[in-house]
């Protein structure tokens, strides 16, 4: 580390020194120029290909804008791997033809283990081998690019387009900053024709079709739509600010001299060279190698920064390759094992309307049911109003259905091509369940229906939240139970839970002695709750377990917090106006005092925070600003609250001390005004 923070600073008091003597002389000698640019392309490639920067942003755009004049002064000394080269002029009239040297192949498909295992045991007999080495890589979801470099300079980029003819990119394509433009090392090929996959970070894809969402304009499908679309703009700024990225994946000529024999080396050798390759790549040895692979990477696939939808398998020695031979579609040395698609086309036939916990009312769509990666699905979720009008989603359309995951499958879009009798979906007048009226909630078309105590899916809702194992903690208390406790009148809400006794539950179906037994037994354990799981239990809206926590931290009990005021409750970090009003709304409705005290006389006793607070602390208010030297500002709020002191975000006449480090916001102005005493960090130690 040191050692290249050593590299580093010499790096910059060199540069530095250059750039002075530039502007001494006025007259920039062509060494200076290309060490300067030189430099720029390292930084570049320290950046984009091996995401290991070594200097600042600033100190880039600074070393970059200074090449840029140098050039704007001596037009003669532009060199075409210049970093400022990477975007050139607008294409005009379209891409021009160009027709491939050899034809780039497609691949053939294996999407199930059996599959796999017939082209592992062909290429076994027809290699003459037992166990033929492969080489893994990744199935990059983007578009294949064939990319030429004559002397170590790149010159041209091609699409695949039919695999024939393709088209010319290459402005494009020169704008892709992990792409070299000038190979790395003394030694290069006089000629180089590489195959790479152009592809988009999904973060980078989600960006720009959220601006394109706002602009009302067009979006793009998915990032290998993206990366095509991208490829063939007119205007290489639109792709050069567009990010894309590339992996290259194959070599289709190399001067004889540089060939490798075998796949894994040659791609090793065009790293060196500064190409980029996934680091993921593997080296296969036997069938059960390349299926572990397979599943390794499945699992991986939702935490990659980009999208990937199966495994390329390459026959790593190339003149085994020769001798398998191919069609004239795809090698037959190669196979691309897809992974299981998360996404399926299906009918949607009818629309039902779910109610929340809290009243939220749900659309959901209901499916010809569909296998989604060995999971059946036959409902998904809509989400709100607004997300069907957006997606333009009808009764009787085919739909594509989503899921990733443990998550719940959603309706991504609609497949128009098949829409013929539509209906549209109408926002409910009326509660799906109860029939009482609905109330829309915010701006979105979100509705709810207001009649809490009375509305069957809310009241099993709560009971069966109150009762999870992050809440009151009540084991075997599912939700059938729940349902047959509410339907039988045992019980109207969470309140009544305590007072069951063994002979009502005894009444219900499928429950014996002994399962009766054991409910009452958790029954009795629930009733300690700590004041936190408490608070969470009681599902306050937007309340959950952190919330919970930081508010059993700042109230002595349960009702200190059920007679806190609104202004109180917003001073608390963390809680907004809008937790605040619902906290205070919760506590309005007698129905819920009700309940609490219900609770309390039926035998719970809530578990208090023991805290012996310091007596600088406790009861005092709090406020801090700016960075701290010794504890992390999270540590120094966590000692606050934690001895008993109020923690707020704002400075007022009620504020006792303001903890100040380095940099301090208008807090420190405010606080001044208003005679607040001020701690530094070391102050806020001693009174510790
Ligand atoms: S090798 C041009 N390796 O898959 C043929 N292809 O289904 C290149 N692809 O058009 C075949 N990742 O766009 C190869 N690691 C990888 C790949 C890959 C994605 C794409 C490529 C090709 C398509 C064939």
């Amino acid at each position: 580390m040191m050692l290249l923070v050593l590299q580093q600073v010499k790096m910059k008091t060199q540069c530095h020194q250059d750039l002075r003597e530039m502007s001494y002389t006025n007259k920039i000698s062509k060494k200076l120029y290309n060490q300067l640019k030189k430099k720029l392309n390292t930084y570049s490639e320290q950046y984009h290909t091996y995401d290991a920067p070594t200097v600042s942003d600033e100190e880039f755009d600074r070393l970059y804008s200074q090449l840029k004049d140098i050039e704007t002064n001596n037009p003669s000394f532009i060199a075409d791997d210049s970093p400022t080269q990477r975007v050139g002029a607008k294409v005009h009239g379209g891409f021009s033809k160009v027709k491939h040297i050899v034809p780039m192949m497609s691949l053939s498909n294996a999407v199930n283990h059996t599959d796999f295992s017939s082209f592992y045991k062909r290429v076994n007999e027809d290699a003459g081998l037992m166990n033929t080495k492969l080489f893994a890589e990744p199935k990059f979801d983007g578009l294949a690019i064939c990319i030429t470099y004559q002397n170590g300079e790149f010159v041209s980029a091609v699409t695949r387009g039919d695999g024939r003819v393709g088209e010319d990119v290459t402005s494009n394509i020169k704008t892709i900053k992990s792409l070299p433009l000038k190979l790395n090392g003394t030694e290069v090929p006089k000629k180089l024709i590489i195959v790479a996959e152009v592809f988009v970070f999904i973060k980078d894809f989600n960006m720009l079709n959220k601006q394109l969402e706002k602009l009302d304009k067009k979006t793009f499908a998915n990032p290998r739509n993206f990366a095509a679309g991208t490829v063939r703009q007119l205007d290489p700024t639109i792709c050069y600010k567009r990010n894309l990225q590339i992996y290259i994946h194959g070599i289709m000529d190399i001067d004889e001299s540089y060939r490798d024999s075998n796949h894994s080396e040659a791609m090793r050798r065009l790293k060196r060279f500064g190409l980029n390759i996934c680091e993921h790549n593997k080296k296969i040895n036997n069938e059960s190698d390349a299926l572990e692979f397979y599943n390794f990477m499945n699992n991986k696939r939702d935490s990659l920064p980009y999208e990937i939808d199966g495994i390329v398998y390459k026959v790593d020695d190339y003149a085994l390759r020769e001798i398998i031979g191919k069609t004239n579609k795809a090698p037959k040395w190669s196979i691309a094992y897809k992974f299981k698609s998360l996404e399926m086309r299906t009918y949607l036939k009818d629309v039902t309307f779910q109610v929340g916990r809290t009243g939220i009312i749900t659309p959901v769509a209901e499916l010809d049911p569909v296998n989604i990666g060995g999971v059946k699905v036959s409902r998904a979720s809509l989400h709100n109003f607004d997300e069907i009008q957006k997606k333009d989603i009808c009764i009787g359309d085919y739909v594509f259905v989503k899921r990733a995951g443990d998550v719940i499958p959603e309706v991504d879009r609609v497949d128009k091509t098949k829409r013929k009798n539509v209906s549209k979906i109408t926002i409910p007048k009326k509660c799906p369940s109860c029939r009482s009226s609905i109330k829309r909630v915010s701006t979105q078309s979100i509705f709810r229906c207001e009649n809490e105590y009375g509305c069957m899916p809310q009241i099993i809702q709560s009971i069966s939240h109150f009762s999870s194992r992050k809440a009151m903690n009540i084991n075997g208390l599912g939700e059938s139970i729940i349902i047959s406790l509410v339907e039988n009148k045992l019980i109207r809400d969470y309140a009544d839970l305590f007072s069951l006794k063994k002979s009502d539950l005894l009444k219900l179906e499928r429950m014996g002695e002994l399962s009766v037994k054991n409910l009452i037994d958790s029954l009795e354990k629930a009733k300690e709750p700590s004041f936190d799981r408490f608070i969470f239990a009681l599902g306050i809206r937007e309340v959950g377990e952190t919330l919970a926590r930081i508010i059993a931290n700042e109230f002595k009990d349960i009702h200190s917090f059920m007679e806190a005021k609104l202004v109180a409750l917003e001073d608390i970090k963390d809680i907004g106006p809008i937790v605040a009003k619902n906290i205070e709304d919760f506590f309005r409705k007698e129905k819920n005092v009700i309940k609490i005290n219900r609770l309390i006389e039926n035998g719970v006793n809530i578990r208090y925070l023991q805290k012996s607070f310091n007596k600088h602390f406790e009861n005092k208010s709090f406020v801090i600003t700016g960075s701290f030297k010794i504890f992390p500002r999270k540590k120094i709020e966590e000692y606050i609250i934690n001895n008993g002191a109020k923690l707020s975000s704002t400075v007022s006449k009620k504020t006792d001390f303001l903890v100040c480090g380095d940099k301090p916001g208008s807090k420190y102005e405010k606080a001044k005004n208003l005679n607040v005493k001020i701690l530094n960090e070391d102050e806020f130690i001693k009174l510790l």
